[in-house]
């Protein structure tokens, strides 16, 4: 029979306060996301009153003042702090983004953070990538050719070739849009999603790429491209302002050519 209410062990029970700001007038609370699977408890959301004139301006500033100055059991993600590695990927006032280019001031009320939603939680706001890393792999995420590479020489590639790829290798691979996609959400283990087709896409146009057909091929049926109903989350939230949607929708005129042709 449908289970229709969560079962009693997700459900988040209200946590801890850490008030750390003392008569600080420039004080912000952070309302933080805490499951530590080893504890057989319930997740909680803990807050954290911080002064922020003793912490830098971004969001990833302030978890790790907390991590440092008031709760080391914290756990997350980060490794560049300059929006290149997608490590910091979170939940943040509501929207997927990444924590080292989200500032504290951008955010008015006190600052809500959880994990990438609808993925297994490994522990506070760190997300299972397992499936979704498998997922890159499946299309393949590397250059295919028929010919060897010419002697001492890169393969080259006209200007116009080159721009079909721009707007695509500037993926991070931080699964903020595949984790913002309803259709991900309900089907993650058949639909590939917003980030690994826009992956597939920046090979599909790449011209130095001679695996056109194949990589198109093991794109067919329903679900691994199909499942994407142009909700566009995925182009909203993406921090680096790509537009996996539209990346999508070509490799869907692609499939039509191809079967037209
Ligand atoms: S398309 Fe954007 S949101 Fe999606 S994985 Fe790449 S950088 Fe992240
Ligand atoms: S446009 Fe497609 S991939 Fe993007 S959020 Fe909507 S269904 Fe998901
Ligand atoms: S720490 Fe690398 S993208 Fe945020």
């Amino acid at each position: 029979m449908a289970q229709f209410r969560l079962p009693k062990n997700s459900k988040i029970a209200k946590g801890k306060v850490y008030d750390h700001a003392g008569n600080s007038k420039n004080k912000k609370t952070f309302k933080v996301y805490r499951w530590d699977p080893d504890s057989g408890e319930n997740p909680r959301t803990d807050s954290y009153v911080i002064d922020l004139d003793k912490c830098g301006p971004m969001i990833l500033d302030a978890i790790v003042y907390i991590k440092n100055e008031i709760d080391p059991s914290l756990t997350f993600r980060r490794s560049c702090r300059e929006g290149i590695c997608g490590s910091c990927a979170m939940n943040i006032d509501g929207t997927n983004t990444l924590a080292c280019t989200k500032s504290i001031k951008s955010i008015k009320k006190d600052v809500k953070i959880y994990p990438l939603p609808h993925m297994q939680v490994r522990k506070d706001l760190v997300p299972d990538l397992n499936n979704f890393y498998e997922q890159y792999s499946s299309v393949q995420p590397w250059l295919q050719s028929n010919t060897p590479p010419p002697k001492n020489k890169e393969r080259l590639q006209s200007k116009e070739d080159r721009e079909k790829i721009d707007g695509l290798y500037e993926c991070i691979l931080c699964a903020c849009c595949s984790t913002s996609c309803p259709s991900y959400w309900w089907n993650s283990d058949k639909y590939l999603g917003p980030a690994t087709l826009l992956q597939s896409y920046r090979w599909l146009v790449d011209s130095r790429d001679d695996a056109t057909n194949e990589r198109l091929d093991s794109l067919e049926g329903s679900f691994k491209l199909f499942r994407c109903h142009t909700i566009m989350n995925c182009a909203k939230t993406c921090p680096k302002g790509l537009n996996p949607a539209k990346a999508i929708a070509e490799i869907k005129k692609m499939m039509v050519a191809r079967e037209t042709a």
